[in-house]
């Protein structure tokens, strides 16, 4: 019998990317590859890439250092980076990386078993970034398919926006939107695999279908996916609040598996540096969002994004910005550092904010959001959450973890059960008795059902 053949897969940066690693391991399961974690007994190593700051770019140089060498002992082995490092530097990365086979683009992603094939056995380095029309890989299923209880369901590709410090629209092209039938079929596809929860995704949801004739809107298409039996819960992810329309805030009120929560990127609370970034919205327009929102859906749990030393923003302008997070409530945010992208536009910017400074401001960010997220959860303690276990629980000793529509982490003891054993996937109602840095503690008062 032949040797199952075994692939390695790192992935860095967003979830489209977890998303995309899924789709890989899908294609060479087809072809008899087994996932392994041991990149020392790989016969394929793929690394998928993230370029939206430095340090995950920098991240794949160091893999690379170590991946290289295995060739000596292991000859066959291949070894291929894709995502949004491997679009940007294409042949460059083979010339800088000796030892490396492929660099596949993000749109390529479906052409990787084809260029493995045209390597192995041979001196060949290939190089396939092209963008298309119709990004490849999309209609791919993810791995695994069977029953895990939440799965990832990239919706789009692309970003039309061009923010002024962003370096995905020049990478991953310019937004497609995936058929909103072929969208539904994938969800009804994992619903009878057994999955519970979807999350959509997408550079900019919001826009979905906006640009290609004859599709229904992204409001019609969770209309859809909330009439799929199975499907508990749908989520989405990443909205773009320009592009907020009241259409998308009144799903929130009319679909019942749509989630209270949402992840709606600031970037900046200061008029001036949100204009200079680009964004299309002013702190006022994006309060009034979050408003009406609050009216339709009053305990939706929002989570942002945040930079850090964008080029000018002065005291003042980073003090407009811990504002922001008072006014609104985030449950959470991730908040990074302002990291030149080479060919963005303020790449071009001058007053750029020092190192140091970032990094204080970073940790004055931070160590406000902790409070706030902190009293956000300790607000919850005496509350039931209906809690969407998804296994046991990272601390062990029997306890299970799950998540409340909000997306909060619930931890709690194994119930003492009269309809069986617990399992993920089983929804419970769940009193809050404890609030701890980044999870609550609950206690089972009833299955979901009862
Ligand atoms: N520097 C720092 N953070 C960035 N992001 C995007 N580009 C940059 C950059 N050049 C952040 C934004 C975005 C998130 C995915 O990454 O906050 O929403
Ligand atoms: Fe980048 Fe802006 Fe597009 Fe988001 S909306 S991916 S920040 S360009």
């Amino acid at each position: 019998m032949l040797k199952k053949q075994k692939i390695y897969i790192e992935t860095y940066g967003c979830q489209m990317n977890v998303c995309d690693s899924g789709k890989v391991v899908h294609l060479f399961a087809n072809l008899g590859y087994q996932p392994t974690s041991d990149s020392r007994t790989a016969d394929l190593i793929v690394i998928n890439t993230c370029s939206v700051r430095e340090k995950p770019e920098l991240k794949l140089f160091s893999a690379l250092g170590r991946y290289i060498p295995l060739k000596r002992q292991r000859p066959e082995l291949v070894i291929a980076v894709g995502g949004c490092v491997a679009q940007q530097w294409g042949r460059k990365l083979l010339e800088r990386c000796p030892g490396l086979d492929i660099v596949f683009g993000t749109h390529q992603l479906d052409h990787l078993p084809r260029l493995v094939a045209e390597v192995r056995g041979s001196q060949k380095a290939l190089s396939v970034t092209d963008f298309l029309a119709r990004p490849g890989g999309l209609e791919v299923m993810a791995s695994p398919a069977p029953a895990t209880v939440s799965a990832m369901v990239t919706i789009m590709q692309g970003c039309d926006n061009f923010c002024s410090y962003c370096i995905v629209p020049h990478v991953r092209g310019r937004e497609y939107s995936r058929p909103g039938s072929a969208i539904v079929e994938e969800v009804r596809r994992l619903a009878e695999s057994g999955v519970k929860e979807v999350m959509l995704l997408g550079q900019n949801v919001n826009s979905y279908g906006l640009k290609a004739s004859g599709e229904i809107s992204f409001a019609e298409l969770l209309g859809q996916v909330n009439e799929i039996s199975g499907i508990e819960r749908i989520r989405f992810t990443t909205s773009h609040p320009k592009d907020m329309s009241y259409e998308l805030i009144l799903a929130f009120a009319t679909l019942p598996k749509l989630c209270p929560s949402l992840h709606l990127p600031l970037q900046a609370g200061s008029d001036a540096v949100l204009k200079r970034m680009g964004r299309g919205y002013t702190a006022a327009s994006y309060l009034e969002k979050v408003e009406k929102l609050r009216q339709v859906v009053p305990d939706i749990a929002l989570t942002t994004d945040i930079i850090v030393g964008f080029p000018g923003e002065s005291e003042a302008d980073f003090q407009q910005t811990l504002t922001m997070l008072e006014e609104v409530g985030y449950d959470q945010i991730y908040s990074f550092k302002y990291s030149t992208r080479p060919g963005t536009r303020a790449a071009d910017y001058d007053d750029i904010i020092s190192d140091e400074e970032k990094r204080e401001r970073l940790a004055r960010c931070q160590a406000r959001q902790n409070e706030i997220s902190q009293a956000l959860l300790r607000a919850q303690v005496g509350k039931i959450a209906e809690v969407l276990v998804s296994g046991s629980s990272k601390r062990g000793e029997g306890e299970w973890s799950g998540r409340t529509p909000e997306s909060r982490i619930v931890n709690f003891p194994a119930p003492v059960l009269t309809s069986g054993k617990i399992a993920a996937g089983d929804l419970y109602q769940v009193k809050i008795v404890e609030a701890f840095k980044h999870s609550l503690k609950g206690e089972v008062v009833a299955d979901a059902g009862s």
